[in-house]
């Protein structure tokens, strides 16, 4: 089967869209033809040796996967082959750039219904991420409010979304650019962080800060004073430390992604419910993956991409 893969951690030209045997299911596993892998900003971080994941080598990247089960491995329960589904793969084993992956039975759910199976690979870590930011770490409830700065990205929309639908006041940042999809999310005030001071904007303070948005250290400890006291601040920009405030008991968390099925499958309802919407801004063939790599290490990349196989 066609692969694309790295087989020492380095820049972009390290990956090599190559035939690789296909894999077979262990006990526990399933075969899943894939449909699609999203790109992350922890693909290029694990390919560069950025990212404290211990990876075996070669590494296949692409852990947000959908496809449909292809073989069973011993006591795969549960699933039936031909079934559509959609997973957050365990990182440090082989991902989805690929035909075929093998996955644990357990990190799989059944794939929403209502959107294309390659789009839905764009759901799992990134929506998980902004669930478990605002309720484990910022213990959001009905009645607060949060400050989600840099709403305008993928994460964001997501974390606007369940928010609100969790009755949770939400003050958002958003460009010109995303300002109407952030609006579509639900969010209750919006900022534009690119004409206006977010210190100047929010006249009352949040309960959480959630920071999304690649700002200096500087400027994400300014904005600490925009959350009560008691309050928290949560991050998912992991290469800067979070702040907090210990004289006001403002307390600080970065978020680590962490798969859960339950709530993956909860997101899965929430998306074929017409509550949560996902958004893919390109499709590209599998061999092209390592030029998306490239183009994230020039710069940013808009958006969520999915990775298809051909
Ligand atoms: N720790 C984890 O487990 C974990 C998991 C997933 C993602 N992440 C990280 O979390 C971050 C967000 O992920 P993402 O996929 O949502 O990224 P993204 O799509 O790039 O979103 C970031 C958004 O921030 C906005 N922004 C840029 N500069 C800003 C500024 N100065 N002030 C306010 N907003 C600004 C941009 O939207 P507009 O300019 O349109 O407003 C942009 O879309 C990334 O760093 C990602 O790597 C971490």
């Amino acid at each position: 089967m066609k692969a694309v893969r790295f087989s020492e951690v380095g820049g972009p030209d390290v990956l090599r869209y190559e035939d690789v045997d296909q894999p077979t299911p262990g006990a526990g596993q399933v075969r899943v033809r894939v449909a699609a892998s999203a790109f992350n900003a922890a693909d290029a971080g694990m390919r560069g040796g950025f990212l404290p994941i211990p990876v075996v080598l070669p590494h296949v990247p692409g852990y947000d996967v959908s496809g449909t089960v292809d073989a069973l491995g011993e006591g795969a329960g549960g699933l039936r082959v031909g079934d559509a589904v959609i997973g957050f793969l365990p990182m440090e084993r082989d991902g989805g750039a690929a035909e075929y992956v093998i996955a644990p039975a357990d990190a799989l759910v059944p794939a929403p219904t209502t959107i294309p199976l390659p789009d839905a690979a764009a759901l799992p870590s990134v929506a998980l991420t902004a669930w478990q930011a605002l309720f484990d770490d910022g213990k959001l409830t009905a009645g607060q409010r949060v400050l989600i700065n840099g709403a305008g990205g993928v994460v964001g929309k997501y974390a606007v979304a369940l928010a609100r639908r969790a009755g949770v006041h939400v003050v958002a940042t958003a460009s010109p650019r995303s300002d109407a999809a952030v609006r579509a999310a639900g969010a209750d005030q919006i900022v534009d962080h690119t004409t206006t001071d977010l210190l100047d904007a929010v006249d009352e303070q949040v309960d959480v800060l959630l920071n999304l948005a690649p700002i200096d250290p500087d400027r994400f400890a300014a904005l600490v004073a925009l959350v009560r006291d008691g309050g928290k601040v949560v991050s998912t920009t992991a290469f800067m430390a979070t702040p907090g405030d210990e004289a006001r008991g403002v307390s600080a968390a970065t978020v680590f992604v962490l798969p859960d099925r339950n709530r993956l499958t909860e997101l899965v309802s929430l998306v074929d419910g017409g509550a949560l919407q996902v958004e893919v801004t390109r499709r590209i063939p599998l061999a092209e993956l390592p030029a998306l790599h490239a183009e994230a290490a020039a710069g940013r990349i808009e958006g969520k991409v999915v990775v298809q196989p051909a």
